[in-house]
């Protein structure tokens, strides 16, 4: 996220020329927040306006007398369309990795070939269908009744839109036909088509109403409606295409399913197909292309999905993603506009990301002003210049990128841009080590933009995950001076009165806050140790490292050791199995800052930390605790799939045999592996027995 060092704001050095910018400041932030809260429909990226809102606090810090009540610096932001109950997905919303060209579909042939350890001539069927852009639903039906209608959320937890979704002509409120189980959730995409999109646009503007952008906003804006009545008008639509929870089996492939669904009422795209080969899925791929647009719809690439759910479950998902599927996009939109500037962003760890400040340009439906450029070399690369007209590119979700200049159109005056040595923000060297690609600042806890950005991350999702606590009120109570390290946060409760108070907040908001703050005084060590914001200490690595410390005395005892140089504290890091020198250096550097470590201390006077308990596996964890060998060639299973089983029954799998294994699964034509288990007199399988014992 871009906090107030996106640029150091310029700050009027005359009071009637800082209430003029304020003025305008706040205009552009109250279209902008009635845009994003009011029309699901954002005008400017949450970067342009964190900018605005470190803008207006930076003018107001230095003119006091000019803050006003209405100043978004005393606002929260216009009250969001929520007001949903949330609902826990009982399985996750996953989402899917992206293919861009022939060969990445080439390779997912590959790897699903490989995974399954399939024969030259077993056929690996896919379903192909159009990748729909607008967003995705799930209905969950209990003896063929509508019950139950979620948004995808998260992933995890979504909103119940149940009455909403009731609307809908393509949402059957009972199923068709026979032979559905007691429950079953249907997923799909709920979108507008083309034509609806235009005439609705036209009725809006005929009533004076704002219009959406495109027809992906629109649905998304008519689905989060609190009164069903308006959904109701709006012309949404619905495919299905997968499924949730079901209590009972519902055939043998996902083209069954796709054929069942029709019968108990749901559309499915008409264009769906079941493919056999590489090339009758790109020949797929490369027609839906070419009529893309002349369909009703909008789409953003298809999805090609393994057709056997066997092999489906055999493949399960990488992190958020299954293995068994992926969205082959199209590829991504570009347009012409002019480099107004370029900015300098702070990060956390002090990272400076240039970015460009664009004339306001319309790519694939929406206004980009802003393109990321990456780093320093990446900048001297296309030698990038204020005044340069460019070429831009936004595919889906990503940010936006200069991919060329146009060098023909370069005004003569323009000079090149020499990177500072100095943090934009707090005049602190930046330093950019050897071989690295980052410049950084130094200045650690002394940068605003590093605390401001590094408060973001202790409270937001992943780390502490305090409940209405965005990015905004940290920036507005830092700008107060309540907030500096991470145990303010909970001291808050000083200022309750204070947060009652300010314009947007109330006694039930505050309070609200307070509570989910309190909510948190309790918490996982993992958390915790992420919440800091070290750099590449991220979930997975912050995870490794409090299972192995448990206490956060013993973990942070063990940081400041080896931040004083004990060989010993060090060695034991890197033992552990994942942790590398690289991360090391990086808690050595954060825990020999004397500021870190205080407000480390400080952050553990406030909290009660709690120790984390090793990951609940899944089915009866047969292997839990256990450390399990492959060696040898298996002719049913592949090395992936077989150690994807393995750690889903809760085993550490090595690649070297040891006292510490506990079980050698011997394939063909092993060798010194597995005469090494025999003399150590280790548990072994061959691969039919480890077949049996998976069941
Ligand atoms: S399958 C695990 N099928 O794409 C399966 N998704 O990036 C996940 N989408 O959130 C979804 N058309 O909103 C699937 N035919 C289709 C789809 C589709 C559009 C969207 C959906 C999902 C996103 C995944």
């Amino acid at each position: 996220m871009t906090g107030p060092g996106l640029r150091q704001p310029e700050i009027p050095r005359d009071r009637l020329m800082a209430e003029t910018r304020l003025k305008a400041l706040r205009a552009c932030m109250a279209e902008a927040e009635a845009a994003y809260y009011q029309h699901d429909d954002p005008i400017i990226s949450d970067a342009e306006y964190d900018a605005l809102h470190a803008e207006v606090l930076a003018i107001e810090g230095h003119f006091p007398d000019l803050v006003t009540a209405d100043s978004p610096s005393q606002t929260v932001g216009a009250v969001p369309a929520g007001g949903f109950a949330k609902v826990n997905h009982a399985r996750a919303m996953l989402s899917l990795s992206n293919a861009f060209d022939d060969d990445d579909v080439i390779e997912f042939f590959g790897r699903v070939r490989r995974f399954l350890s399939l024969g030259e001539d077993e056929p690996v069927e896919l379903t192909c269908e159009p990748k729909i852009d607008g967003l995705s639903a799930a209905l969950t039906y209990e003896n063929g009744v509508f019950q139950l209608g979620a948004t995808r959320g998260d992933g995890a937890v979504g909103e119940n839109i149940t009455e909403n979704l009731r609307t809908l002509q393509d949402v059957p409120a009972r199923l068709a036909g026979a032979g559905f189980p007691d429950v079953i959730e249907v997923r799909g995409e709920v979108y507008m088509a083309k034509a609806d999109f235009a005439a609705m646009n036209d009725g809006l503007a005929s009533e004076g109403k704002k219009v959406f952008a495109n027809p992906r906003n629109a649905a998304a804006g008519s689905l989060r409606q609190l009164d069903p009545s308006i959904t109701a008008s709006r012309p949404l639509r619905f495919f299905a295409y997968s499924l949730g929870q079901v209590s009972g089996p519902v055939g043998e492939t996902h083209w069954d399913l796709l054929g069942r669904l029709s019968d108990w009422g749901f559309v499915t795209n008409p264009l769906n197909r079941l493919c056999r080969t590489a090339e009758d899925v790109l020949a797929f791929y490369h027609d839906i292309e070419t009529r893309r647009a002349d369909l009703p719809y909008d789409i953003d690439g298809v999805v090609y999905k393994v057709n056997r759910f066997d092999f489906q479950s055999r493949m399960g998902q990488v992190s958020r993603s299954p293995r068994w599927a992926i969205a082959h996009k199209f590829s991504a939109e570009r347009a012409v506009t002019v480099l107004r500037d370029i900015m300098l962003q702070v990060g956390r760890t002090g990272a400076l990301t240039p970015v460009a400040n664009l004339e306001p340009v319309t790519v694939g439906g929406v206004v980009v002003s802003r393109a990321t450029l990456h780093n320093e070399d990446e900048l001297g690369r296309k030698d990038l210049r204020a005044g340069d007209t460019v070429v831009i590119q936004r595919a889906g979700d990503v940010i936006p990128q200069v991919v060329e200049v146009l060098a023909d159109r370069r005004p003569a005056d323009s000079a090149a841009f020499v990177f500072p040595d100095a943090c934009p923000v707090c005049g602190s060297p930046a330093i950019r080590p050897e071989g690295e690609a980052v410049r950084r600042c130094t200045g650690d806890l002394v940068c605003e933009a590093q605390v401001v950005e590094r408060l973001k991350h202790f409270v937001s999702r992943d780390a502490l995950d305090i409940d209405g606590f965005g990015a905004r009120n940290i920036e507005q109570f830092f700008g107060y001076g309540w907030l500096a390290r991470p145990g303010d946060v909970f001291r808050l409760g000083a200022q309750a009165a204070e947060i009652a108070g300010l314009e947007g907040w109330g006694e039930t908001s505050a309070a609200n806050l307070q509570a989910a703050i309190e909510a948190r005084r309790e918490i996982p060590l993992d958390r915790l140790l992420f919440g800091l914001g070290i750099r590449q200490v991220g979930q997975t690595t912050a995870r490794l490292l409090a299972r192995r410390f448990e206490t956060a005395a013993a973990l942070f005892e063990q940081f400041e050791r080896v931040a004083d140089g004990d060989m010993v504290a060090e060695a034991e890091l890197l033992d552990i199995d994942g942790i590398g020198p690289g991360v090391v250096e990086d808690i050595a550097r954060f825990f020999a800052n004397p500021d870190n470590r205080a407000a480390v201390d400080d952050l553990l006077g406030e909290v009660e930390v709690q120790a984390v308990t090793a990951p609940v596996i899944s089915e009866d964890a047969k292997l839990a605790g256990n450390t399990v060998v492959f060696t040898g060639t298996l002719t049913r299973m592949s090395r992936a799939e077989a150690k994807a089983r393995a750690e889903a029954l809760g085993a550490k799998v090595a690649g070297s045999v040891s006292k510490k294994t506990d079980l050698v699964v011997i394939g063909l034509d092993a060798g010194s592996k597995a005469k090494k288990a025999t003399e150590l007199g280790l548990e072994t399988m061959d691969e039919d027995q480890w077949l049996a014992f998976l069941g």
